[in-house]
């Protein structure tokens, strides 16, 4: 039931401040993260010397943006690695290797061979998921439910930032038991993540209306690039992952910093070209870097879309169009910076009169290999 919405994917957009709030809900208490299906696994965690995140598309960047988390806030070494990759080229693991799946649907193939694979080696697996009693969770030694209710639309949206929610509850979880933050830390992230949900919505109130007009006036654009630093960079990949699936308009992300080492070649005047723009006071020094970052390319011609923070008055004399998120950490961020994008590429698939709910050639969960 679209519960009015046009789309499944419109409602889902409008329920991501619901599936932030609801992946953290009954697993804070007073400032300390508790995370009940996790109990009895201190000296795992507190053993571990690696953790590899596993999964594909949207939930592969989702872990792109946990392995900040998980290395900042835990201090383990983390790689993100798409399943498929992972399992054919005789990865080295074992016992102190932590194996972190991370699924909508919980039935991925290729997610699930590799989560079984890790088993075999003698890894221990978590599995962040969203569909209770699948496949995935079952396979795995513990997992942490995502609470973003039932996603229909092909191109997920409210489960990515249900993922994200559920991965740094995870770092900070494994961030306490290992002693890598201090009680005061852990308070001080809780507090900034709970912010999350009423941010989401104060970007869906103020600018989803905004997001889609201007969609709307982009709609024959060919091309589309995506650039971001540090959790900018899974951000910019999938803002250009959405566009691709649901547009099928040519989209790529990259980091920021690879600009000169070849992606630069690509633009001519006229390329459109969003850039998720750090915060200024947060991180003054990647925000810096993102600024000349935006001159270089603006000096070719390109078309600046910014996704920068309130009050970022830096970016707007090279920018062409500002998106704008509320104040956070830089942690918080890519929560907020990736709303713009979702909201973007529904607005241009619904432009181009196509069905945004099931895309050509996709399908909701990838069951064979
Ligand atoms: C793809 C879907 O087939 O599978 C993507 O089209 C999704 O939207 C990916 O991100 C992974 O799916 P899941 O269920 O394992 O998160």
């Amino acid at each position: 039931d679209k519960g009015g919405w046009s789309s499944f994917m419109a409602k889902e957009v409008s329920e991501e401040p619901e599936a932030v709030a609801n992946t953290l809900r009954g697993r804070i208490r007073d400032g300390v993260v508790s995370i009940p299906e996790l109990d009895g696994l201190d000296d795992l965690f507190a053993g571990i010397n690696r953790i590899i995140v596993i999964a594909c598309g949207t939930a592969a960047y989702a872990g792109m943006v946990g392995k900040y988390a998980l290395e900042q806030w835990a201090r383990v070494p983390v790689d993100v690695e798409l399943a498929h990759e992972f399992r054919y080229r005789d990865p080295v693991i074992g016992s102190d290797t932590l194996v972190v799946s991370i699924s909508q649907s919980g039935e991925t193939m290729d997610t699930l061979m590799a989560v079984k694979y890790a088993r075999e080696a003698g890894a221990k697996t978590v599995s962040i998921c969203n569909t209770q009693g699948a496949t995935i969770p079952r396979e795995s030694d513990a997992i942490v439910y995502t609470h973003a209710g039932p996603e229909v639309a092909v191109a997920s949206t409210k489960a990515f930032v249900a993922q994200i929610t559920a991965l740094y509850l995870l770092a900070l979880h494994v961030g306490g038991v290992r002693g890598t933050l201090t009680p005061t830390e852990i308070a001080q992230h809780v507090l900034e993540i709970e912010a999350v949900p009423e941010k989401i919505q104060r970007i869906l109130d103020r600018s989803q209306e905004h997001i889609e007009q201007f969609a709307g006036w982009m709609a024959d654009t060919r091309s589309v690039l995506f650039l971001g630093r540090h959790v900018g960079y899974p951000i910019a990949l999938e803002g250009a992952l959405k566009l691709k699936e649901i547009s099928y308009i040519h989209a790529e992300g990259f980091a920021a910093g690879e600009l000169k080492h070849g992606p630069i070649a690509l633009i001519e005047p006229g390329q459109p070209v969003f850039v998720i723009v750090p915060s200024p006071r947060e991180s003054p020094v990647l925000h810096s870097k993102v600024v000349s970052n935006i001159q270089e390319i603006r000096a070719r011609g390109a078309r600046v879309i910014a996704v920068a923070e309130e009050g970022d008055a830096a970016v707007l004399p090279f920018a062409d169009e500002v998106l704008h998120i509320p104040v956070a950490a830089p942690l918080v961020e890519p929560l907020l910076a990736v709303v713009p994008l979702h909201i973007f590429a529904m607005g241009l698939a619904t432009a181009k009169g196509l069905d945004v709910d099931q895309p050509r050639n996709l399908a909701k969960s990838v069951t064979v290999e």
